[in-house]
């Protein structure tokens, strides 16, 4: 198969940002998929409907001409949210989810929830409107390792979350382990997973055997082979519970290669096509459109888009940089081969 022809994608789990970082991250995201869930995590964070509206607007600006790629916006869940701002975020039909970030978890979390059973009014407005919990899963205790705040977050909270509000609609974001492919296979259809495309590519050793790599730095941390291997399996699938969410998480270069360097890669240069190398080395491109196109919008109880987008074998060379808010930021895979290359 040289030639792959898809429903055109959907990233459901991307950071714009704001401010100068849009005018490179909205073209990029236009580029090749139909619509993004934005993660809140801006400065500050869009913690209420007129925030998220505000944000929205600015994003739009950016938008390329002719393309009708549509920003689905998020609210940042903190402390103090109430249930009545879930109503009205509902209400908006502009918010597509509310995202939980323990505090301090990960960029720009300082404003996150300290104490998730505070949630409980919130978590039953959300379940009883229909809003989406999508979940950065980690713990925070410091007494837990780095490696293994998911798979005890999944124990000390997800599992009690999920039989709590049984309706209420969870995507655990960005999972990276074999505990967390299982605990959401296990789980109600109301419990789906997004896949990254670091934590396809990529383990624990690429990013430290033979020095420290930054740009592979992200949070969660990327996780030993046997974990890779657990996401691709799942990712591979087409399971409906596993979909498409890039993660896709800019800093300038200056800010990564430092002392204390940020958490995240950006993907949106070559997304799409990082995803089509993991399924063309599976043998399974055939449930590549599942996941790309398919399972997320499902999950979120939205159409299909109805254009398509074209993928060729033929082999093109990452950049090394991409320009960034003035500066400059290295892409996920930079400098590498792909086979796969985005047409229309
Ligand atoms: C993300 C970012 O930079 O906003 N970073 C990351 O490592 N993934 C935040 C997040 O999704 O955790
Ligand atoms: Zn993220």
């Amino acid at each position: 198969m040289d030639e792959l022809i898809l429903i055109q994608p959907d990233d459901w789990h991307l950071h714009l940002r704001d401010g100068d970082a849009l005018a490179t991250t909205v073209p990029a995201a236009a580029r090749c998929f139909g619509r993004s869930i934005v993660m809140p995590n801006v400065v500050p964070p869009a913690t209420t409907v007129e925030q998220a509206r505000d944000y929205y607007e600015r994003i739009l600006k950016h938008r390329p001409a002719g393309s009708d790629w549509l920003p689905l916006m998020v609210l940042y869940l903190t402390d103090n949210t109430s249930p009545e701002e879930i109503r009205q975020a509902k209400a908006s039909g502009l918010v597509f989810g509310c995202k939980y970030y323990p505090a301090g978890a990960t960029t720009n979390s300082d404003s996150g929830v300290t104490d998730l059973s505070r949630m409980d009014a919130v978590f039953a407005a959300m379940e009883e409107v229909g809003m989406v919990l999508q979940m950065h899963g980690e713990v925070t205790d410091e007494d837990i390792d780095i490696f293994d705040r998911e798979a005890v977050f999944i124990e000390r909270h997800l599992g009690h979350i999920a039989e709590r509000f049984p309706n209420l609609k969870i995507v655990f974001e960005h999972i990276t382990t074999e505990q967390g492919v299982n605990f959401v296979r296990a789980s109600s259809q109301n419990i789906a997973a997004t896949i990254t495309p670091q934590h396809l590519l990529y383990n624990r050793n690429d990013m430290l055997v033979g020095g420290i790599r930054p740009h592979l730095f992200c949070l969660p941390i990327l996780k030993r082979s046997r974990h890779q291997q657990a996401l691709i399996d799942a990712a591979v699938s087409g399971e409906q519970k596993f979909f498409l969410g890039t993660d896709s998480a800019p800093h300038a270069q200056d800010t990564k290669e430092t002392a204390c360097g940020c958490a995240g890669c950006y993907s949106h240069h070559a997304a799409l096509e990082l995803y089509a190398e993991v399924f063309d080395e599976a043998g399974a491109l055939d449930r590549f459109e599942a996941f790309a196109s398919k399972n997320g919008a499902d999950f979120y109880g939205v159409e299909y888009n109805t254009n398509t987008v074209t993928l060729r074998r033929e082999p093109w060379s990452l950049p090394d940089q991409v320009a960034f808010a003035g500066t400059q930021m290295v892409p996920l895979a930079a400098g590498e081969v792909l086979n796969w290359r985005f047409i229309a």
